[in-house]
């Protein structure tokens, strides 16, 4: 009969001559205070007990240990916590008298996986996955998984998973050498089953992980692996400093002792730790999960079901917003005005869906099964059923209101009416209905079934039970939900505006097209401001500065190249020339006929032409971000800094490592900002008024994260 321990985190049982120790910290057994102390203790009693022959690992629940409590690492670099090295224990466990097996069901990431490599021997169910992914938060293993990995599953493949960070699945994992044998079952009672019995078998003698060299000999092989590796990451261009990192770490591998190694690694484990890129992605991660917390909304606001959905128009946004529907098993109507535009917008998503299964996605049946969940349709027939519509017709506020008034009319009083609008007042939308309580804003960016991003716009009378069920649905679409206010553009498209602003203004006085794009992308993000407007269409834009030319402000300056190049039906890539002119394989070259255009521009306006360093680029740029959220925040039209920097990082193509605009203002310091901000303002004037949070904060030493804790 098991014998039950005494830890609250740890528990420990013995099945016959099998100690089992159980983690039990959910949800995801990670390795909190209190968990590795736990499982140090029973290996020693085990190391003790004669009647112990072999010790088996597991976690309770769904999972193995899945990684590191992450939230320690904010502790450990802002001086609450030292960093303890959990080695000493890894080392306690690889010394164990007692072969130790790890039982891996769920996941063994990070942390996890070094625990599991410094046990004896590893098993797991055929659906677990193991994985290094530490390089996603900026950092590398650092309890031995570097040393350890190349031990066991060889130089290459320690380098896939440490610089890349993906998990690999149990078969592949059994198939490198990571674990040593799948057993059968689902569960995590047959994996206990399977792992008691494996460890019954075991005879000695067992070798332990450090002292395991046979897929190291290959010491041509493992340069070569490692040139490879550096090589591929230099042709990325820009530097993030944890995938080197890994590199270093696992090359020391091939080079020292065990122990010199582990140094090694503990060493460039501390300077990822403490660098900038790790903390921005850490406050990227623990941000995803802070913006689903609304105010005043909480887990007792119930949720609206949503079994069936409809959507209007399908054209760029609607196919796509009806694939996310699909993808999420919800069945969805979609509604065109003619046969031939449904039948188009309907080839279109089967070529989406074509596409992932040509590329091994999923399979043909998973296509059709897909494709049988869209029905398509000419008439409002079947919208009575349907618990949510989404509307993605012409932007156009008529338009949008006279189909609003027609949902009303037959859809069910429950239904939530979502706009796609990315410019219009959803008040305004919703004024056309008798139910404005239902109607919201769910701004999706295109391309719809790929970007991540749900911008929710909140009208003043969209009911909690609608903010709390978009909020919802936005995770089972796979997106992420971010709450905003009902201002013009949002929020991501309203500080994009001054964004783009500064890259025309900065071409007009003297930047070369391609060296502001190359400034930006230098700096991180996936695309540079100009290329990114030839990519969406210059013509969008055009269109919204002529609907909204009566609120410029007299004697201001306002971009003009743009607006030049758009008369002269230069749209972007759509008509193979923008910013720059495109070839049949879409690739961009300069064209000194845009030279030609902003010279002129440059003249009539009387704007002095100089030369711009990358760093003004970066700056007026960002800055022109930053300052617009502060005013956003101030407003009230984010819930907080974290909500816009979630919002760049999804939709914006703004890089993770450095936290989003918000964060990055913090760590360059506000009061380094507002000077900034300051010196532009007194160059040029209106467009960089301070806001007037910036001012706050810059004076009273505080961050936009002070800002937010202040609202918590
Ligand atoms: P689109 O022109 O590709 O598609 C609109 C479709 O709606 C057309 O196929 C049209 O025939 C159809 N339509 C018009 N009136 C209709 C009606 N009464 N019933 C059924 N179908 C009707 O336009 P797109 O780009 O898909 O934009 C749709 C909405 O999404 C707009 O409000 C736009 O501002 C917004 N949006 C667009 C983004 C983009 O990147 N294209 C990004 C985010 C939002």
């Amino acid at each position: 009969m098991a014998e039950a321990g005494t830890q609250e985190l740890v528990s420990f049982a013995k099945q016959g001559s099998v100690g089992v120790i159980t983690i039990n910290n959910p949800p995801v057994n990670a390795l909190s205070p209190g968990v590795p102390e736990g499982i140090l203790k029973f290996v020693k009693d085990a190391a003790l007990d004669a009647s112990i022959k072999a010790v088996v690992l597991i976690g309770g629940g769904r999972t193995f240990i899945a990684g590191a409590d992450i939230r320690e690492f904010g502790k450990m670099t802002s001086g609450k916590r030292e960093r303890l090295s959990m080695n000493p224990t890894l080392a306690t466990l690889e010394d164990s008298p007692k072969p130790i097996v790890a039982a891996i069901h769920g996941t063994a990431f990070g942390g996890g996986l070094e625990f599991a490599m410094s046990c004896q021997y590893r098993v797991a169910i055929a659906s677990a996955q193991v994985g290094q992914p530490e390089v996603k938060l900026g950092l590398i293993p650092g309890a031995g998984g570097t040393q350890r990995l190349p031990r066991l599953a060889g130089v290459a493949k320690a380098l896939d998973m440490c610089v890349g960070g993906d998990p690999i699945s149990a078969k592949d994992a059994l198939a490198s050498g990571v674990i040593d044998s799948i057993v059968d079952g689902t569960s995590g009672d047959d994996l206990l089953a399977g792992a008691v019995k494996f460890a019954e078998a075991l005879t000695g003698p067992h070798t332990r992980t450090r002292d395991k060299s046979a897929k190291l000999s290959d010491q041509a092989g493992s340069a070569a692996a490692i040139s490879a590796a550096r090589e591929a990451l230099k042709k990325k261009g820009r530097v993030l400093i944890a995938p080197a990192a890994a590199i270093d770490a696992i090359e020391a591998t091939t080079r020292k002792s065990f122990d010199e190694g582990l140094k090694v690694e503990a060493e460039l484990f501390q300077k990822c730790l403490f660098s900038d890129q790790s903390k921005g992605l850490i406050h990227a991660f623990f941000g995803e999960r802070a913006v689903s917390k609304i105010p005043g909304i909480g887990k007792d606001v119930p949720l609206i079901p949503i079994k069936r959905a409809a959507v209007i128009g399908a054209g760029t946004m609607g196919g796509g917003i009806a694939m996310n529907y699909v993808n999420a098993g919800i069945p969805v109507l979609i509604k065109e005005t003619s046969q031939e535009l449904l039948d188009k917008g309907l080839a279109t998503i089967k070529k989406n869906y074509a596409n992932s299964v040509k590329k091994g996605r999923f399979s043909q049946e998973e296509m059709d099964r897909r494709m049988a969940l869209i029905t398509p349709t000419l008439t409002y027939d079947g919208f009575e059923q349907a618990d949510i519509v989404a509307e993605a017709v012409f932007e156009g506020m008529e338009l949008k209101k006279k189909v609003f008034a027609e949902l009303d009319k037959i859809a069910k009083p429950t239904a939530i009416l979502a706009s796609n609008t990315s410019t219009l007042n959803i008040d305004e939308i919703a004024s056309a209905t008798s139910r404005p309580q239902q109607v919201i804003g769910h701004h999706y960016f295109s391309p719809a079934n790929v970007m991540r991003l749900l911008e929710i716009v909140r009208g003043k009378a969209s009911s909690p039970e609608v903010i709390a069920t978009s909020m919802d649905l936005s995770r089972k679409l796979k997106k992420v939900g971010v709450l905003v206010g009902n201002c013009r553009g949002f929020v991501g498209n309203r500080m994009f505006g001054p964004y783009r602003r500064e890259a025309q203004f900065l071409v007009e006085e003297g930047a070369a097209v391609d060296a502001v794009d190359a400034a930006l992308y230098e700096y991180g993000m996936a695309m540079g401001p100009l290329a990114t407007g030839d990519l969406a269409g210059l013509d969008v834009g055009w269109r919204i500065r002529k609907e909204y030319k009566h609120t410029e402000v007299a004697g201001v300056r306002y971009p003009e190249a743009e607006d030049r190049l758009c008369e002269l039906g230069r749209y972007g890539q759509k008509t193979g020339a923008g910013w720059y002119k495109y070839d049949e394989n879409r690739q961009r070259h300069l064209d000194p006929e845009v030279d030609r255009i902003v010279l002129e521009v440059a003249k009539e306006r009387g704007i002095p032409r100089r030369p711009i360093d990358a760093r003004e680029i970066v700056d007026r740029c960002i800055y022109a971000l930053v300052n617009e959220g502060a005013r956003i925040l101030e407003e009230g039209f984010a819930l907080r800094a974290v909500d816009i920097d979630i919002i760049y990082l999804n939709g914006y193509g703004f890089p993770a490592w450095r936290g989003g605009p918000m964060w990055y203002a913090d760590t360059v310091g506000l009061k380094n900002v507002y000077e900034r901000v300051g010196e532009f303002h007194q160059a040029h004037g209106y467009h960089w008024e301070p806001a007037p949070l910036l001012q706050q904060l810059a004076k009273e030493g505080k961050s936009f994260a002070d800002w937010d804790k202040g609202r918590e």
